[in-house]
């Protein structure tokens, strides 16, 4: 199986190594792109074509790597490339081009999935292609393979958790360290936490585009970034942190799906003794089950636990393509 790895950056070097090295057996990586162009050998790349700049290799070739896409040169898209508000691009036209013409697709990029969720789905259906996206929801804790492979007999009521551990980490700083808003995200951008620009971590807009993937995919509902109540916690106060924390709770940033497909985010209080309740850069995330109940998984959302996800993405793929060996 040929794959593309499109957007060389934390992510996409990380999983391209992956593949060179052989982890995942039928997965030929025949494609690396970057903005500025891709390298692209038929035969397979080599590790030491791969260094930190694509651009220094003598095959690269300038331009994008949709050629390839349109061409038919490669099985697999592995869609990697920065989430853009409100376009969704280039990962959206890279995605609905490889579905298209019947070409797999796994991403990590949450913006085509939340934006376009519906639209892709059918796409795929009618090619057959498979699309992918454990990675753009809740870093390494399977979601959404959860409910495809372990809860198709059950229904999902209500969807409500931490998904983005940005804000949690600034909030946590807050609970345990009585910080203000400004100072703990000024430490969370020195340590890398938070991006320079925070503003879609900080005013809830990557909780709400995780959640709308979650109610889509995971609860079959059809809605838009405009149906979600966004709040963001940039007002949350010391001195409010500081009351929950006397009442044996905490200020939480809270994505939620209620029982009537309402979606919302917003600084919720969340007791101290709630599953839901972890702190640092922690997600957790309970499921309400018609008959399992609550189930709630907690674990890393984001960084090196994101390529567990993409990895287990790719081996289904090449599983059901019948190219790997498991
Ligand atoms: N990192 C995480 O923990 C994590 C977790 C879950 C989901 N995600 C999502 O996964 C995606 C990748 O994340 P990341 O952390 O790897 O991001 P990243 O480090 O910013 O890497 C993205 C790379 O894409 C390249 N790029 C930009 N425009 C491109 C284009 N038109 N064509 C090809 N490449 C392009 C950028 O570099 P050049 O412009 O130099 O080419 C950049 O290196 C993002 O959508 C992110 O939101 C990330």
């Amino acid at each position: 199986m040929r794959a593309l790895v499109n957007g060389y950056g934390f992510l996409g070097k990380r999983v391209a190594r992956s593949l060179l090295l052989g982890k995942l057996p039928g997965v030929r990586l025949v494609a690396v792109a970057r903005s500025t162009g891709y390298l692209y050998r038929p035969e397979g790349l080599r590790a030491e074509e791969l260094g930190n700049d694509l651009s220094g290799s003598p095959h690269f070739v300038e331009g994008s790597a949709l050629v390839l896409l349109e061409d038919g040169k490669v099985d697999l898209l592995v869609e990697l490339t920065p989430t853009n508000l409100p376009s969704g691009e280039p990962a959206l036209t890279n995605i609905r081009t490889a579905l298209s013409r019947g070409i797999d697709v796994v991403t990590a990029n949450k913006a085509p999935i939340a934006l376009a969720y519906r639209e892709l789905k059918e796409v795929a259906r009618s090619t057959g292609a498979l699309l992918l996206f454990e990675g753009t929801v809740g870093g390494g804790i399977p979601l959404i393979s959860l409910r495809r492979f372990c809860l198709r007999g059950d229904e999902v009521l209500t969807i409500r958790g931490i998904l983005n551990g940005t804000t949690n980490y600034i909030l946590s700083r807050m609970h345990f360290e009585g910080l203000t808003f400004d100072l703990a995200l000024r430490e969370a951008q020195n340590l890398g936490i938070a991006e320079r620009d925070p503003t879609l971590d900080i005013e809830g807009y990557d909780t709400a585009l995780k959640l709308l993937i979650l109610a889509n995919a995971v609860m079959g509902l059809d809605r838009k970034l405009d149906d979600v109540r966004i709040t963001g916690i940039s007002r949350i106060s010391a001195d409010a942190v500081a009351l929950a924390k006397e009442a044996n709770m905490a200020v939480k940033l809270i994505g939620s799906v209620d029982a009537d497909g309402r979606l919302s985010v917003a600084p919720r209080l969340v007791k101290l003794n709630d599953p839901i309740c972890v702190h640092g850069t922690l997600n957790a995330v309970t499921i309400r089950l018609k008959t399992a109940g609550d189930l709630t998984l907690i674990g890393e959302g984001a960084g090196e636990p994101t390529v567990t996800s993409i990895l287990n993405d790719i081996w289904e793929v090449v599983t059901v393509r019948g190219f790997g060996s498991a």
